[in-house]
């Protein structure tokens, strides 16, 4: 079976050779494995919510589309294309936006970290906070949804976002599946062999940071910003610690092991830093020198990447537009004409029951039950890994006789000698007990 990679970049910037090592070069190494279908694209529409600069955006775009070309990407083999070039996207935004929990989007790092620093300078919580800011993460699950990822890879900033994908994939499943999955459910990939680039200062390569060494610009400005790498003090002749010099490190990156040896037995041996600069210069030039060719004559022909894209465009939409055909009609959207259904046909024959709501908190995996009308039943313990958090929920879900355990005025579930889950605490025994009826009712096994 094929695996389906997906993943977008945000086009407002130049690609940096952080972007280059931590992304697009494991990204287009992947595309090449037998198995993978890869869907790159342009996350041009996530652009707009960061940047009001049309040039930037305009600029951005075609640079980082030169850059991806550049670097190797294939497009006969990839689907590669600008999101705003697929009008499915946004359409099954909406359908996913009228499913999605507020409480949900309440609590996505990137709105609460603008809320927290509102508050911390005693604004208004949502002060400068636009929709499309808080609306972010469903954008992101409709590019992921609407091409049936199978894996998406992302830096750890992203991960909830992927899980939110897969909670609001879920949850449309669940109302207008009728026992069909429409969604695969998105798995977050997170290359633990890609090192992130430290940058000239030691700090992770960034443009926020300011310390950022160019890709595809010139000789002349790779030469200079590597001649700004900070070092420490140590003179030509005395021994310099590898291990704690991010020079180093980006040597690492780019190098082959036995250039690696080489270059740190040297630096053991007291090679200047100025020298070894020059040899990190010569590596990344030997490395990325074709490349950047490569990518100025792309720059130079931008009808030729407009066509580039707009095939890439055509690709994807043969994917999209069935398959958004298909989700307009589940919703209700059909045609008069086609719609032969009556409505009292069309009733669903599921009821809808209670749900379980996976969420990742700091390290750990927990999954709230829902009760039909939103109630929460249950809260778990914290679990290790995912995949310990759903074996839990499967065996809930199987039925079969609960061992309930009260404590006060609420009570916890137990699996094998364990408390998995707890309930809210009640405000008396009365309300506990009536509690526990409707959990073993929303746990019994469906009888339609
Ligand atoms: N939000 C991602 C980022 O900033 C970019 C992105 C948009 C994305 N849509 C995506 C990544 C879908 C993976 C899948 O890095």
């Amino acid at each position: 079976m094929t695996t389906r990679i997906l993943t977008g970049i945000t086009t407002t910037g130049t690609p940096h050779l952080g972007n280059y090592a931590g992304a697009i070069r494991p990204a287009i190494v992947a595309s090449r494995q037998s198995d993978a279908d890869s869907f790159y694209f342009l996350a041009d529409y996530h652009a707009l919510i960061k940047c009001d600069d049309p040039l930037r955006i305009q600029r951005s775009r075609l640079e980082i589309a030169a850059t991806w070309l550049a670097a190797g990407l294939d497009v006969d083999r990839v689907t590669f294309y600008r999101q705003s070039d697929i009008p499915e996207i946004p359409e099954l935004t909406w359908l996913l936006t009228c499913v999605a929990a507020k409480g949900l989007l309440n609590r996505a790092h990137a709105y609460k970290a603008s809320v927290d620093k509102n508050v911390e300078a005693g604004e208004d919580p949502d002060a400068g906070v636009s929709m499309g800011l808080f609306s972010y993460p469903v954008l992101m699950a409709a590019d992921i949804l609407m091409f049936n990822a199978h894996q998406v890879p992302v830096g750890r900033d992203q991960i909830q976002h992927v899980e939110m994908a897969r909670d609001i994939g879920q949850r449309f499943n669940h109302l207008f599946g009728n026992g069909k999955e429409f969604f695969v459910m998105p798995e977050a990939l997170i290359e633990e062999s890609v090192a992130t680039l430290p940058g000239l200062d030691g700090r992770k390569m960034s443009k926020s940071y300011d310390n950022t060494i160019p890709l595809f610009s010139s000789a002349k400005e790779m030469k200079d910003a590597i001649s700004r790498i900070v070092t420490d003090s140590r003179l030509p002749g005395e021994a310099k610690d590898p291990d704690n010099s991010h020079l180093f490190t980006l040597y690492q990156a780019f190098a082959s092991q036995e250039q690696s040896s080489e270059f740190r037995a040297d630096l053991l041996q007291g090679l200047g830093w100025g020298d070894a600069k020059q040899r990190l210069f010569q590596l990344l030039d030997s490395e990325l020198g074709e490349a950047r060719e490569n990518y100025h004559r792309l720059i130079e022909r931008p009808a030729d990447l407009e066509d580039i894209l707009q095939a890439g465009a055509q690709k994807a939409r043969r994917t999209a537009t069935p398959f958004l055909g298909e989700l307009r009609e589940a919703v209700g959207l059909r045609s008069f004409r086609t719609n032969t259904q009556t409505v009292a046909a069309s009733k669903k024959k599921v009821s809808k029951g209670a749900r379980f709501v996976s969420f990742r908190e700091d390290d750990s995996f927990r999954f709230r039950l829902l009760a039909a009308d939103g109630e929460q039943l249950l809260l778990s313990r914290n679990f290790a890994d995912g995949k310990a958090a759903g074996a839990v929920t499967k065996q809930l879900q199987q039925g079969g006789e609960l061992d309930i355990r009260t404590e006060g005025e609420s009570f916890g579930v137990w699996l094998q000698g364990a408390c998995v889950a707890d309930s809210p605490v009640f405000a008396d025994a009365a309300a506990r007990d009536a509690a526990i009826e409707s959990l073993k009712l929303a746990l019994a096994p469906q009888q339609d």
